[in-house]
């Protein structure tokens, strides 16, 4: 037979094999898909663990249909809790008219926002409006520059373990070497004080100061309420020195700590207060809130953003302020504040790991003498959610519109996790024991 013929099979008399069914691919969830597209997608600046998916009042539901009692509130932003029917239909109707108006043009909501700012805050000035915490913030460190320039006056005296947000001069003001770390060189003309002692801040003043900025509960630096006392010597140095006294409210502004705005629990009238989270109620808005000397300062073409005073968030703004003062949320925010606190008081009592719990109207901290990441997880898994601040605070905004019995289930959670986590500490130290 010719080598190079080809060969002709020869005829098999067993079947082909059947061909193999193909497992079906393996089943990925939803949660699983969005983190796979986040890690693919999304610049590596954030860590989320859940995927939160639908909300209800003070209520959150995760991606596998898990209910969470929400004490973290989009980071104090959804005062009235989620998806509050009246912010509902104020989008609703708002959409329906007109989204955006530039500022070339007046629209028919953010003037009626600016005078509900001006009669709530009795600052006695007028409001800018822009879009974030950090861009409000920005308003005021702008602002103290536009005024002390002509005198050369450009320093501000912010407050060391402060935060005000995180653009470069945002982040200049806030007084934590690891929020600044890696974007050097920073802007000029920032000094930080001591929070809550004077005669720092008088330590740092020179012929160019001319503003000093400070939050009255130091949220993200650890749920740290600033000293009444402070705050009055404070605001009578400014006055004696010709300072600015400028007032971050974005956390604990817009009915958080038990008054509208958290000044007023000081008795001070500030140059300037920043606005923003709480605002809207999740809906992006921000608002620099001026007194008199500051009022005319931005001059036309001095400062601007395309987004700010948009007509659909002011008209959820104007919504958010109006639900507060109807359901006197501000009063119903101290009332259920000091609840959680005095429930909290036996717990502290009995796990020798939780220090304290401090802070104001619905911005608490409940301090743990360790880190506390593991324990903020502990507590989601068992249903509540609260954010882990400053290493070992885990930190509790609920919505202002949370009621009694909410109190007292998120403190269930809480003594439960305090339960489990003990029982896991000792456990831990057992076995060191052991092995060491
Ligand atoms: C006191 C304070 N200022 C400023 C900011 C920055 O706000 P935003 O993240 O909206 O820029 C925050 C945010 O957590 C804040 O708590």
């Amino acid at each position: 037979m010719n080598a190079n013929a080809a060969q002709v099979p020869t005829q098999s008399t067993t079947p082909p094999p059947a061909p193999q069914k193909e497992a079906p691919p393996p089943k990925i969830t939803l949660a699983e898909q969005l983190a796979t597209l986040h890690q693919t997608h999304h610049t590596p600046n954030y860590a989320p663990g859940l995927a939160l998916v639908k909300g209800k009042g003070a209520y959150v539901w995760d991606a596998d249909r898990k209910k969470y009692l929400d004490f973290g509130a989009g980071i104090a932003v959804t005062g009235l809790g989620h998806c509050h029917p009246k912010l509902v239909k104020a989008v609703r109707k708002q959409s329906k008219r007109i989204w955006h108006v530039s500022n070339l043009y007046y629209n028919d909501q953010a003037p009626f926002l600016a005078q509900a700012l001006c009669e709530l805050s009795e600052l006695g000035g007028k409001v800018f409006f822009c879009n974030s915490g950090a861009e409000a913030n920005e308003g005021l460190l702008k602002l103290a520059r536009k005024w002390g320039s002509d005198d050369n006056r450009f320093e501000v005296i912010t407050m060391r373990n402060s935060f005000h947000g995180r653009t470069l001069a945002t982040l200049t003001a806030t007084g934590q070497e690891k929020v600044q770390y890696g974007f050097a060189p920073l802007p000029e003309g920032f000094k930080y004080a001591q929070y809550n002692d004077i005669e720092s801040v008088k330590a740092h003043l020179t012929p160019k100061t001319a503003a000093v900025m400070l939050e009255l509960v130091q949220a993200e630096g650890g749920v740290l309420p600033a000293d009444p006392q402070f705050v009055k010597a404070l605001a009578a140095l400014c006055e004696e020195r010709n300072l600015l006294l400028l007032v971050d409210e974005i956390q604990t502004g817009v009915a958080r700590t038990g008054s509208m705005f958290a000044f007023q629990q000081y008795g001070i009238k500030p140059d300037a207060v920043s606005l923003a989270k709480g605002l809207g109620g999740g809906f992006p808005v921000g608002a620099v809130m001026t007194g008199p000397r500051l009022q005319d300062v931005f001059g036309p073409g001095s400062h601007g953003t395309t987004f700010g005073g948009q007509p659909l968030a002011c008209a959820v703004a104007r919504a958010v302020l109006q639900t507060i003062r109807d359901k006197h949320l501000d009063s119903n925010a101290e009332t259920m504040g000091y609840l959680l606190q005095n429930k909290l008081k036996p717990v502290i009592k009995k796990y020798s790991f939780v220090r304290a719990v401090r802070g104001k109207g619905l911005l608490l901290g409940m301090v743990i003498d360790r880190p506390a990441k593991d324990f903020e997880t502990l507590l989601a898994r068992k249903g509540l959610l609260t954010i882990c601040t400053a290493g070992n605070v885990i930190r509790m905004v609920p919505p202002l519109t949370i009621n009694a019995r909410q109190v007292k289930r998120a403190v269930k959670i809480i003594e439960k996790a305090c339960a489990e986590w003990q029982a896991q500490l000792i456990q831990s130290s057992k076995t060191q024991e052991k092995s060491s």
